[in-house]
């Protein structure tokens, strides 16, 4: 009867929305044949920026850190360190003492660096760092002594030394004016003058993958790469030397910033991003780069969940075809929420209830595809994180003529550590495109902080050993 008829074409309509959504998800499931095609990819342009005649338009730029030994145990001294460019910007007190028992010993504060700093003047943005550590320095009564600070500064810097670093381009969400092109280091000494309250003494400039890698490299010594999987993505290792053309000296290793982030710049994974890549491109402070990071670190995820969502919502699939403001508002959906959303343990009612705090009004149905579509996302993100993984190992293996490596990587980063799929895909992809490589993967306790405390120190030791 009537009935049945309106039940067929109720469910037809269901059936045929369910393919389409489907269709828009396909585009984001990539094969294993993809994903060997991103990790050659990755290899060209990891060549590309180490080459002399290639470095100056590669995209990739494979930036030296001065940085050419691993900790062995014996460091030690107070250190200040800076952490700048992750989630929140920290001052730390990193002790560290060597001999039998080794320890470090950590004191923190964490600062907010407010929006209009971020995207104000270079100066605004160095007096308010300055600001900061005149306030931890008060609070840890040490305002006297003259410490010397490793800057944990993570963004791309052409370094000449282990303490000067001229910033490339400003990256994730900083925009401060009159930093591109400058020392940064040289920056900071300025404020400090400026302030006129109190001396330091800048000895290293670090990536936050360096410090990673070497907080890592201090409890084991085969950790010789450096991952961050958070609010931006990239990776370092030790490179051989003959291998950096663009540094002076053939013998021993030295850390190599890749900022792989930039991974595509050149159009190279054009294939592969989709509509909702290029609108997530498009919305964002610095378009046209960082293409690889866009597709797979946390501070843009949630952008490219919620570009799909807009458009699955235009056409009438989801939240009953209403675009609400919520949905229309940049990044509201942080990693901490799309953890959440994913989780196995959480029921779709609570999937809902999250999905209310973000002012979304949805359904069961409408939930089970916010789900969907998050799963599908951040899926990708560790598949081609994992392949350009899989790219530096076998790279690594390749340098040392080996067969078979065995070689640990130290991880940070929020989505790493918070997402509960993201470090288990990514593992697996990396085994699944670089069969010939055991990798052992190394969460690190604190690295920015650490590690770049664990450098000054090296680099402090080096300075006395040329002063004599
Ligand atoms: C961005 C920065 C890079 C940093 C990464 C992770 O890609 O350019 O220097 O290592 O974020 O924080």
């Amino acid at each position: 009867g009537k009935g049945a008829a309106m039940v067929t074409a109720v469910a037809y309509r269901l059936t045929d929305q369910a393919r389409q959504i489907q269709q828009t998800l396909a585009e984001f499931r990539l094969s294993k044949a993809q994903l060997l095609e991103v990790k050659k990819r990755m290899k060209v342009e990891i060549e590309r920026g180490l080459g002399k005649n290639t470095h100056q338009e590669a995209t990739v730029k494979m930036l030296p850190t001065f940085v050419r030994t691993t900790p062995d145990g014996t460091e030690n001294g107070d250190f200040l360190a800076l952490d700048l460019g992750g989630t929140n910007f920290r001052v730390l007190l990193v002790k560290i003492r060597s001999g039998k028992r080794r320890t470090v010993e950590m004191h923190n504060k964490i600062y907010a660096i407010p929006i209009e700093v971020m995207q104000g003047t270079g100066e605004e943005l160095f007096d308010h760092i300055v600001h900061c550590i005149s306030d931890f320095l008060d609070y840890m009564g040490m305002k006297s002594a003259r410490l010397p600070l490793g800057f944990t500064f993570s963004f791309p810097c052409h370094q000449t030394s282990l303490d000067a670093g001229i910033l490339v381009t400003w990256t994730k969400g900083f925009k401060a004016t009159d930093c591109e092109g400058e020392d940064v280091v040289e920056l900071l000494r300025e404020a400090i003058k400026r302030k006129e309250e109190f001396e330091l003494d800048v000895v290293a400039i670090v990536n936050d993958t360096v410090g990673t890698m070497m907080t890592c490299a201090y409890e084991e010594p085969t950790c010789e790469v450096g991952l961050i999987a958070g609010t931006g993505s990239n990776a370092c290792y030790m490179e051989e030397m003959r291998n950096i053309e663009t540094v002076e000296g053939n013998e021993g290793r030295m850390c190599v910033n890749m900022e792989w982030g930039a991974f595509g710049d050149n159009g190279c994974l054009d294939d592969i991003r989709t509509i909702y890549d290029q609108a997530v491109d498009e919305n964002s402070l610095n378009e046209g780069k960082q293409r690889y990071e866009k597709m797979c670190s946390g501070m843009y995820l949630g952008e490219i969940v919620r570009q799909i969502l807009l458009d699955l919502t235009k056409r009438g699939f989801l939240f009953r075809g209403q675009i609400s403001e919520a949905l229309k508002t940049r990044a509201i959906f942080e990693t901490k929420f799309l953890s959440q959303i994913e989780s196995d343990r959480l029921a779709l009612l609570q999937v809902r209830s999250i999905l209310q705090q973000l002012g979304l009004d949805s359904t069961c149905d409408d939930s089970i595809i916010v789900k969907e579509v998050c799963g599908t996302i951040s899926h990708r993100a560790a598949q081609i994180c994992g392949a350009g993984m899989a790219a530096v190992v076998d790279k690594i293996r390749e340098n040392r003529g080996l067969e078979h490596l065995e070689v640990t990587v130290g991880v940070d980063g929020t989505l790493y550590k918070l997402h509960p799929h993201f470090s288990r895909i990514f593992q697996q992809t990396v085994k699944d495109l670089a069969p010939k490589c055991d990798v052992t993967f190394l969460l690190s306790e604190d690295g920015s902080g650490k590690g770049a405390a664990l450098i000054t120190a090296v680099g402090c030791r080096q300075r006395e050993l040329e002063a004599q």
